[in-house]
């Protein structure tokens, strides 16, 4: 059946911050073709859902939400439905057979061709697009310009490691990096557009590579040396890592340069050796200790984060007891951990000794608290100390803006005369596991 082209579009971002970037950019590829926001989320022309594929929950998550949208869509005045981003990469035109009512199908690296694939189903067709070019998609978009003040940039997509549990490989394809003039132009817009922040993304961001303006190589420490000689761009953030890309020279840059804060996301998943082999992470777990040794020795108030995984194919009860070991060694700001889950084509997935799930519940209840308590040890340190919040956004009570301190922790501040873009120097008052409140002392860098 054909249908009307969209006027108004939502779109609904699952997953991680890659993929909030990129619906940020497909609203900006909206706008230019003369689409607005719908103003009630409900009732756009087109909804387009930015999935993720990760673990399996987060995939399920689309099917009940196409379901719930489908019941209006069979309606002839309903929206047009896309399914993008990696479930869409990674179910393809299954997607339509098990959900007739989605009209248009596109994976992460075919996005710019939306307008056309729109335009299609206006005629009466189906859109599905999974081409997984080498780039530039990126090229073929609008510039991007939208930005609060805390900005994402994704500088690197896609993933050569194949660690055996993870579908990234395959769904964002391999590692290809934006070039250097792209990143820098495209950072210069965000700050006049009013960024004080920006925050590098890529699934492997410490893998990007490119050459500057002089031709000469460069690595992700000579990009981020490059942006902080930006005017206006006070802060620089960048996740996530993979340990065996954290070259000296980007360990050295945490030392030196002043606008790349004081926090480093670097995932292990595992304390083990043995399972981190089974994982083919190609790191050991003393060789990963090493390197946040080095990071300390540079930033010794450096925050770390991870990523875990437990109840990994054949994961022992001593294999669990060394990734609790590693936790307690270092004393994590944050950490996010998972129940591994079983994706269709990955090596793991077909692994004998897959654990029973009351196992994996136990575990994870066991790292959590250990996690729990070890981020609210790091944030109770700040009581009585005064630090530089960015604030970002409002917080639920009107005198009230939420933003970062520079180790990534969330600060609730009483701000009655301060807007969202100011950088304020705060005294911490009160200090809990997932956030901290505290009250300007005075107005620090503008
Ligand atoms: N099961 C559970 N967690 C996973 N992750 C990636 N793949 C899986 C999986 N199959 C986790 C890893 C990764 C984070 C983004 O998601 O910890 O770092
Ligand atoms: Fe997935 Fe491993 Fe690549 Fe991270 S490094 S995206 S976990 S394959």
């Amino acid at each position: 059946m054909s249908k009307n082209l969209p006027k108004t579009y939502t779109i609904k971002n699952y997953g991680c911050q890659m993929n909030v970037y990129d619906g940020e950019r497909m609203a900006e590829l909206f706008d230019a073709q003369g689409m607005t926001p719908a103003d009630d989320k409900n009732d756009a022309d087109i909804v387009v859902l930015n999935t993720c594929h990760i673990r399996e929950k987060a995939a399920e998550k689309v099917y009940s939400e196409i379901g719930r949208l489908g019941k209006t869509s069979r309606n002839p005045g309903g929206p047009m439905i896309a399914v993008a981003g990696c479930v869409a990469q990674a179910e393809g035109s299954e997607i339509s057979r098990r959900a007739p009512t989605v009209d248009i199908v596109v994976g992460p690296q075919a996005y710019h061709n939306l307008p056309q694939m729109i335009a299609d189903v206006a005629d009466g067709k189906r859109a599905v697009d999974l081409d997984l070019p080498g780039l530039d998609k990126f090229s073929q978009l609008p510039q991007k310009r939208k930005t609060g003040a805390s900005a994402f940039l994704t500088v690197q997509e896609g993933c050569d490691k194949f660690c055996t549990y993870c579908v990234v490989p395959y769904t964002r394809g391999a590692e290809v990096s934006r070039s250097w003039n792209a990143l820098i132009d495209e950072a210069k817009a965000l700050i006049d557009g009013g960024a004080k922040e920006i925050t590098l993304l890529g699934q492997n961001v410490n893998a990007w590579t490119g050459e500057d303006d002089t031709g000469r190589a460069q690595g992700l420490d000579g990009l981020i040396r490059a942006l902080d000689r930006l005017n206006g761009l006070n802060r620089i953030r960048y996740m996530t890592s993979h340990p065996n890309d954290m070259t000296e020279g980007l360990i050295a840059a945490h030392g030196d340069v002043e606008s790349l804060m004081p926090f480093l996301h670097l995932p292990v998943q595992s304390g083990s050796d043995r399972i981190l082999k089974a994982m083919n992470r190609s790191h050991s777990r003393d060789s990963y200790l090493k390197i946040l040794d080095r990071a300390r020795t540079v930033r010794p108030d450096i925050a770390l984060s991870g990523d875990f995984i437990v109840g990994f194919p054949g994961e022992s009860d001593a294999d669990f007891a060394d990734t609790l070991s590693l936790v307690r060694a270092v004393g994590y700001a944050q950490a996010f951990s998972f129940k591994y889950s079983p994706r269709p084509g990955t090596p793991a997935a077909d692994m004998d000794a897959q654990i029973s799930t009351d196992i994996m519940d136990d575990r994870l209840q066991q790292l959590q608290s250990q996690l729990v308590a070890d981020q609210s040890a790091f944030n109770s340190k700040s009581l009585g100390q005064t630090c530089e919040v960015l604030l970002e956004r409002p917080g639920k009570f009107g005198n009230q803006l939420i933003g970062k301190s520079p180790w990534m922790q969330s600060v609730h501040v009483l701000a009655p005369d301060l807007t969202i873009g100011d950088i304020v120097e705060v005294e911490i008052t009160d200090s809990g596991p997932l956030s901290l409140k505290g009250e300007p002392t005075m107005r620090a860098a503008a």
